[in-house]
């Protein structure tokens, strides 16, 4: 098979042919077979994946046809998403290391940081603190201290191995100054300070999502995703407690994705505003500092 697989375009055709009939899952980064085979095919020659076209025939050496040809069947055999076998993801056009030990950065909170959390956030307003809770490889921490130059952003989360990544991509970002890692189990070790804005995309899918998810899904952390029988768990925590850490004008902002139904049933009296997304995704909701002391 090899010898007949020398250029770019060949090692494309070859993938997308080969995920089509492995029926690979795309939820992590891309939405088709094409641009899959492109990320997958240029990230391994570190090739820009903008003007992908250019590329198209470029002859790869013996070995980089080995190693593509192996990352190919990884990909479609074995399920393992592109974002793993390269080490890395992309949000919002922002590169991010990533390894077995985050969850593959996807959430659209990413889009709402990007517009600084307008309208709710006016926009004559400075956010001196901002907190991520549950941040994985720290992408949205990132995104906010890009966004919020004036801030200083707090991410933490539960998991070390997940800290090794977040601080691995903070530097990268030259972000130190801005930007503080914590190891807390939700707000256990989180200051005593009053956040302009508190984001997270916690882990959220109940019992039922877990069991029936792709195969892609199972590479990514458990401690990313479960989150008990509801899906609940983690949300509870932060409903009940982040009224403590928020000024009086806070904003809450959390992912809970298809756990929406049951957080809307479990909080009756809660006035959640359910983001809309111009590029994709669902189920985040908003709530104000002073609707909280509601819950
Ligand atoms: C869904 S992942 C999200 C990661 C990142 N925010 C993102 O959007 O890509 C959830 C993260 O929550 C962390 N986590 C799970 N339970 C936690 C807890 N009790 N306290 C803090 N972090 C927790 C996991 O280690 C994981 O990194």
């Amino acid at each position: 098979m090899s010898k007949m697989l020398k250029t770019v375009k060949d090692f494309v055709h070859y993938a997308i042919q080969q995920f089509k009939q492995h029926h690979v899952y795309y939820g992590h980064g891309t939405t088709n077979a094409k641009d899959e085979a492109w990320w997958l095919v240029l990230g391994f020659l570190k090739l820009p994946l903008i003007e992908r076209e250019e590329f198209s025939e470029k002859i790869l050496n013996p070995t980089e046809q080995q190693a593509l040809l192996l990352l190919i069947e990884r990909r479609a055999k074995e399920k393992i998403p592109v974002a793993y076998l390269l080490q890395e993801a992309y949000l919002r056009g922002y590169k991010f290391y990533v390894n077995k030990d985050v969850l593959i950065p996807r959430s659209p909170i990413a889009e709402l940081i990007e517009q600084r959390f307008a309208p709710w956030f006016p926009s004559n307003k400075i956010a001196h603190n901002i907190l991520d809770l549950c941040t994985g490889s720290a992408c949205l921490a990132i995104l906010c201290a890009y966004y919020f130059k004036e801030a200083q952003v707090n991410a933490s989360d539960i998991s070390p191995a997940a800290l090794r990544v977040a601080e691995k991509n903070i530097k990268q970002h030259q972000l130190e100054k801005k930007l503080t890692l914590i190891q807390s189990d939700l707000f256990v070790n989180i200051p005593k300070k009053r956040y302009d804005i508190i984001i997270s995309n916690p882990p959220y899918v109940d019992a039922k999502d877990l069991k029936t998810m792709p195969e892609e899904y199972h590479h990514e952390p458990r401690l990313g995703l479960a989150a008990g029988e509801d899906g609940l768990a983690i949300v509870r925590r932060i409903i009940n407690q982040a009224k403590e850490y928020l000024t009086n004008e806070g904003l809450l902002i959390v992912e809970v994705g298809n756990s929406q139904t049951a957080l809307i049933k479990a909080y009756p009296q809660l006035p959640f505003i359910w983001l809309e997304f111009e590029y994709g995704g669902s189920g985040v909701f908003l709530l104000h500092q002073k609707d909280l002391k509601r819950g």
